[in-house]
């Protein structure tokens, strides 16, 4: 407490003598002008306006009664960095000065990702570190290292089971949920409910594809409609019919369903369901629904993944659309609620060496945070962003400032005098695109040849593969949160080097969540409330 009247005290003065900052408590800068960063006084000012929020911002020790964590699936730092630039070009502002929205979070942290046994880790095994806090096995979800690859057995022992932050949410009397860009039974939202010792076990046909029987493993769309933290999601919105329809039955775009076990989950998810539950299949109709008469919403808008936003698919929603649908859905519990939002095919443009794309799924992502921040309370929300791991995407040469990021570098190769771009990727797939073989000597093409305008452009790398690999640097890990005297409760504990699996502890802390030590364990007298 003495410490929240120290900063507060400070506030005041800062406040009162805050005209000599020519760039104020929160005030937005003049981003366009590239002549400031050769001003001296720019630099001062810049670095004194950090200082200053810093020192205005208090760290906040209430109790969080919501915690929303938003997965930027392979958003490495090279891919935020990347993504702000290109945020800045697009909107007309100086790109290296732009900031992305948790880019404005006070406290950042970085976070190892490696997985049990790979130094490079999946989105399966990193989704049990960050939303169980236990790190497991390559490929597996919310099961322990005892659980093998395709352990079917293994993965229904109560023991090798994990609770995710979504179960102790349930379990404390809040609501949970989640949002992803998607298939709903992908890697990661499968973190939040599924036990499985594959993350392909997507439906019982994958189940029987991969040489198991669903009778022994049951498949993660199946876990959704059933499992115990599944069947008490109050929001979950993606992609992915196909997994939870019959092989009789085509879904409302014309797509054959998958299942051999003749279920309808979509049918038998609504008739479950205590209270007004909906089901959506469209932008149209999630943004007519009233969350207020909503006690339970689904929403798929794909047969698989949602479409790139760049592909600009006519009655798909956005990440920050589906996101203020689920916390005006979530919002209504007045204990408070648990919500995953993914932004999840940054990962997949990277996988596919589309850099553009990956990008401008990065700037969505930050979007959402926006979006988030603008319908929540940051006395009371404590909201997070990371990634699950890194890709191998990086900004290299020596471009000049303003220099389009997702252009050719300004500068040429040194060795064979030809372009190259600023965004490299050090494998990749289409290697024959960039790489020619002439009398037995293997030389780059000219990149002047190729068009790098299209969101589709497929960018250079070195080693052939068939698609580009995660990469194994830490990535980063934002808490809330900037303006002036705001922050989300606890959000100070989000800094350092740290194992990814502390991440739920820390969120469990600030929420009063979980097995480990909380909050609310606190001597009476060590808490603050509002
Ligand atoms: C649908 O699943 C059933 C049950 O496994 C199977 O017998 C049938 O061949 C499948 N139909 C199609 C069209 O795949
Ligand atoms: C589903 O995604 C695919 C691939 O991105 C896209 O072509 C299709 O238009 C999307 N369907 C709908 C209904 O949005
Ligand atoms: C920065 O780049 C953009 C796009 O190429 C250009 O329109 C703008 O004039 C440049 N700004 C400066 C100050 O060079
Ligand atoms: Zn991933």
């Amino acid at each position: 407490m003495r410490a929240l009247r120290f900063f507060a005290a400070l506030a005041l003065q800062l406040t009162a003598c805050s005209s000599q900052y020519k760039y104020g408590p929160e005030q937005s800068w003049d981003l366009d002008s590239i002549s400031e960063l050769k001003s001296k006084e720019f630099w001062f000012h810049d670095a004194q306006r950090t200082l200053y929020n810093k020192l205005s911002t208090p760290p906040n020790q209430y109790r969080a009664k919501n915690v929303i964590f938003f997965l930027g699936d392979g958003m490495s730092v090279p891919t935020v960095t990347a993504g702000r630039i290109f945020d800045g070009q697009l909107r007309g502002v100086v790109g290296e000065r732009n900031r992305l929205e948790f880019e404005k979070f006070n406290y950042v942290g970085l976070s190892k990702t490696y997985c049990v046994n790979k130094q490079v880790a999946d989105s399966a095994c990193t989704a049990s570190a960050y939303l169980s806090g236990i790190k497991a096995n390559y490929l597996t979800i919310g099961v322990t290292a005892d659980v093998e690859l395709n352990d079917c057995r293994g993965s229904r022992l109560p023991q090798n089971r994990l609770s995710s932050i979504a179960a102790w949410a349930l379990k404390g009397s809040k609501s949970a949920g989640l949002v992803t860009t998607t298939r709903v039974t992908h890697a990661s939202p499968a973190g939040v409910y599924a036990h499985t010792s594959n993350r392909d076990f997507e439906s019982d046909y994958d189940v029987t594809k991969l040489g198991q029987n669903p009778g022994n493993c049951p498949d993660i769309a199946q876990q959704l409609i059933d499992g115990d933290v599944g069947k008490r999601l109050r929001v979950v919105m993606g992609g992915g019919t196909i997994k939870f329809l019959p092989n009789t039955t085509n879904d409302v775009f014309g797509n054959k369903g998958q299942r051999l076990d003749n279920r309808n989950l979509i049918e038998e998810w609504q008739q479950t369901k205590p209270g007004n539950a909906r089901v959506v299949f469209s932008r149209t109709d999630l943004l007519n629904n009233d969350a207020q008469n909503t006690d339970f919403l689904l929403g798929l808008f794909n047969a698989s993944h949602l479409a790139y936003h760049m592909d600009d698919s006519i009655d798909t929603p956005t990440l920050p659309e589906m996101t203020a649908a689920a916390i005006n859905v979530l919002s209504r519990d007045p204990n408070g609620y648990f919500l995953f939002v993914e932004g999840g095919r940054i990962d997949h443009a990277h996988h596919e060496t589309k850099a553009k794309k990956a990008l401008d799924e990065t700037v969505q992502f930050s979007d959402a945070v926006r979006k988030a921040r603008q319908l929540t309370n940051p006395w009371d929300t404590l909201i997070v962003v990371s990634a699950d791991h890194g890709h191998t995407v990086t900004i290299s040469g020596y471009p000049d400032v303003n220099n389009s990021i997702v252009g050719l570098n300004s500068e040429l190769s040194n060795v064979d005098q030809l372009p190259y771009t600023s965004i490299s990727y050090a494998n990749g797939p289409a290697y024959e695109r960039f790489y020619k073989s002439t009398d037995g000597v293997v030389e780059r093409v000219d990149l002047r040849n190729l068009d790098f305008s299209k969101p589709d452009a497929i960018y250079p790398h070195g080693v052939p593969m068939t698609e580009e690999t995660h990469g194994g640097g830490d990535v980063a890990v934002y808490a809330h949160v900037v303006e002036y005297l705001l922050q989300g409760p606890w959000s100070h504990l989000f800094t350092g080097v740290y194992e990814q699996s502390t991440l739920p502890h820390l969120m469990g802390f600030a929420s009063c969540l979980g097995p480990g030590i909380t909050y609310c364990d606190l001597q009476p007298k060590a808490r603050y409330s509002p």
